[in-house]
């Protein structure tokens, strides 16, 4: 393989992610105004595998910025697990002559990328596109700030009716491994609590917490993957010691992965996808871009998915201090 990059592919897996169409877009763009020449690969590994690969040019990504999901599709493949899997996928990709990857996913996407390399040298690079914010390396990834706006809208129309009712309201959101979600939604919408799977809350405190306070109607967040149980197990546990409680469950799901995404999403996509181009240029690899304290920069994947991506204290305080 020559060592200068000509024919660059770009894929999304895993979860999808607002903002990943403004990163497929930037990813494109971008290498045509390098002079690469760019393809996609439809449903992540698998379309890898499957040999779903075709050429894009500038206007096959016009009127895609602000929308949600992903128009290259996306999947989690259990075949690209296996070495013959990847063995396909690079032969594949080897018959285009493609010669560099990029792919936009969570922390599955950039395994992928980092056993590719290893295997078969093909430089490659990972744009950090999931909701949940939970890569270490970046301080933010592509999606994020529009699932947690889309949670604190859910969060606002659920006071209006706890308000009413004087009920207590368990609002369970996304976040596998991730309380970002959570906490964030939680200070900006006003709950009593987040529970989160960083921190350990158990029932005893949570009800000591709502115990304390005069509030006659309260909204708990709870994050999917909280240690404690989910938002139904919380709510039941809750009741049986206090039945005079009414309590209620509303579980957000999906919904907090589509539509529009926000401004900051779509900056951030685009900034990541020039980044990612430009970084396979300088001869980057085995890397996932990422967001620090305003800059630019490139994660190693060794030293960066050793590391857990851990929640910030400042936010623990602050909803700490508010939930009074
Ligand atoms: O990783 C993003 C995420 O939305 C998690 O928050 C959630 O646990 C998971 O994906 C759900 O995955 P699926 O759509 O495959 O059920």
């Amino acid at each position: 393989m020559s060592t200068e990059i000509k024919k660059i592919a770009v894929f999304t897996s895993g979860g999808d992610a607002p903002g990943m169409n403004a990163a497929i877009r930037a990813v494109v763009r971008a290498s045509i105004y390098y002079d690469k020449e760019v393809f996609a690969v439809y449903r992540g590994y698998e379309g890898m595998i499957d040999n779903d690969i075709v050429p894009l040019d500038a206007r096959s990504v016009g009127n895609i910025i602000q929308r949600g999901g992903t128009i290259l599709k996306s999947a989690r493949s259990k075949e690209f697990r296996t070495p013959e899997g990847r063995k396909q996928a690079y032969d594949n990709l080897r018959a285009r002559g493609i010669d560099a990857l990029v792919g936009i996913g969570g922390d599955g996407t950039f395994t992928g990328l980092h056993k590719f390399y290893e295997e078969f040298k093909m430089p490659v690079i990972c744009i950090p596109g999931t909701i949940d914010n939970d890569l270490p390396g970046t301080d933010y990834t592509i999606g994020y700030d529009t699932a947690t706006n889309t949670a604190v809208e859910a969060i606002d129309k659920i006071r209006d009716t706890a308000l009413s009712h004087n009920r207590l309201f368990f609002i369970e959101v996304m976040g596998r491994d991730s309380g970002y979600i959570a906490i964030n939604s939680g200070i900006a919408g006003g709950a009593i609590a987040a529970i989160i799977p960083e921190e350990k809350m158990t029932t005893d405190e949570l009800i000591a917490t709502l115990d304390k306070s005069d509030k006659r109607s309260s909204l708990v967040i709870v994050a999917e993957g909280g240690k404690s149980g989910s938002a139904i197990e919380i709510a039941k546990q809750v009741n049986e010691k206090f039945s005079y409680y009414d309590t209620k469950v509303t579980i957000l799901g999906h919904l907090q992965r589509g539509g529009s995404p926000s401004y900051f999403d779509r900056v951030l996509a685009s900034k990541m996808g020039i980044a990612a181009i430009e970084g396979l240029i300088q001869g980057k690899t085995d890397v996932m871009v990422g967001v620090r304290d305003k800059t630019m920069v490139y994660n190693d994947f060794v030293t960066t998915m050793n590391k857990d991506r851990e929640i910030e204290p400042e936010l623990l305080r602050i909803a700490k201090i508010l939930s009074i």
